[in-house]
């Protein structure tokens, strides 16, 4: 066991959650001098092994998330940086690949939402270029002969949200990051304080700042008062994973997206030959069960958009849980009850905010505070006295699209 600064048996942070998120947030802690640990039964896991690992701050744009695309945005900028640095603490490659998305239209509806996007796009300062059918197709061979149009987005990137985990869990190790490798079971709140967490197994872990990052179980820990409990909710994502055999050049060069019935759709292609198809999103509680409906919806859709791909092996079919925040956007900070913060709630775009996350955490666990930057995603924003939500002050839709179901 580690020693906190102020002398009790533990760490000066420990991390509930081992996921990209608590991972991230632990790493970038240890690196501002901070004796660090983190509890998860099972630590580079969770919703990062079912993502596709789009870095999509320009394709996800919606209507009434602005004040979020300025953190995605942030984050995404940070990227090429974040990887570097991470890649040369931890050995191992990402997976990151700056190839750009293009997202396209099938039917006339598709187009219309596509220009709605494209407009919203340019109205927010945004790279997106405007391409006809033909256009798309010469870019990118294997899409159907129908599609209508579509938005070029170079700045949309794509990582191995696997990878990323892995690579983090070594670059804490090697910063001296303790893993227990164990269910936090019970915040500790001694004298109106968060001092530690109790085990699963019955171990009590002390400490100086408890971070709660546990994704979409993060309203689930046991001791923490209502107040400062996070309204998270599970949304369900079924993925899929298929295999391009070599030569891969002639299959997808870049991240290609639609929308099909309504629903979103997308091929994110990797540069080994894994080829992801996603993903279905459902208010369902906490069932994770891979469904043939949802394995039928998105091939249907994924097979009009690129024919080619019932050519490929299906080789993995996976559901995972997003952390769904009332506003769509993350909590990052303190909370109402002291020595506990919150990085948790980033809905879709935990691997996109990854980057981010470490920084901002790191700020707070070392001065108390959030950067500027990030002070409209502090988790007080859904207190009683709350100010203006930052992802949709005056959204015109509902928090959350039922996307589809399967
Ligand atoms: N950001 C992609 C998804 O959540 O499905």
């Amino acid at each position: 066991m580690q020693s906190s600064r102020t002398g009790r048996t533990g760490s000066d942070v420990l991390v509930v959650g081992g996921g990209i998120i608590g991972l991230v947030t632990a790493w970038r802690a240890a690196q501002r001098g901070l004796s660090v640990a983190v509890a998860d039964p099972d630590p580079g896991g969770g919703a990062a092994r079912v993502a596709a690992g789009m870095l999509a701050a320009v394709t996800e744009l919606h209507h009434g998330e602005q004040t979020l695309l300025g953190l995605n945005l942030a984050s995404a900028e940070r990227y090429p940086a974040f990887v570097a640095e991470l890649e040369a603490a931890s050995g191992q490659r990402t997976g990151y690949r700056a190839c750009g998305t293009l997202a396209v239209a099938l039917d006339t509806d598709d187009r219309a939402e596509l220009r709605e996007l494209h407009a919203l796009q340019r109205a927010s300062g945004l790279d997106a270029t405007w391409l006809t059918g033909r256009e798309c197709r010469r870019l990118e061979p294997m899409l159907a002969p129908g599609v209508r149009g579509g938005l070029r987005v170079d700045g949309d990137h794509q990582i191995d949200p696997r990878r990323l985990a892995s690579a983090l869990l070594t670059a804490c190790e090697r910063a001296g990051v303790v893993l227990h490798r164990d269910r936090a079971a019970r915040l500790t709140v001694v004298r109106d304080r968060a001092v530690g967490a109790v085990l699963a197994d019955g171990r009590a872990l002390g400490a100086d700042q408890v971070v709660l990052a546990a994704g979409s179980l993060s309203g689930r820990l046991d001791g923490v008062p209502d107040e400062a409990r996070p309204p998270v909710r599970p949304v369900k994502g079924q993925v899929l994973r298929l295999r391009v055999e070599r030569p891969y050049a002639p299959f997808l060069s870049r991240t290609v997206r639609a929308v099909v019935r309504g629903g979103p759709v997308y091929l994110v292609p990797r540069a080994d030959g894994e080829l992801v198809v996603g993903a279905t999103s459902e208010e369902l509680g906490w069932d994770t069960t891979v469904t043939a409906g949802g394995v039928y919806a998105l091939l249907r859709d994924a097979h009009e958009l690129v024919p080619g791909i019932t050519e490929l092996p299906l080789t993995e079919t996976r559901a995972g849980l997003r952390p769904g925040s009332p506003d769509n956007a993350p909590m990052l900070g303190p909370t109402t009850l002291p020595g506990l913060s919150l990085a948790t709630g980033h809905y879709r775009n935990g691997v996109l905010l990854t980057p981010v996350t470490g920084e901002v955490l790191a700020e707070v666990l070392t001065t108390g505070a959030p950067p500027d930057f990030a002070r409209a995603f502090t988790p007080l924003r859904f207190g009683p006295a709350s100010p203006a939500s930052p992802a949709s002050p005056a959204s015109p839709h509902p928090p959350v699209r039922l996307e589809r179901t399967a």
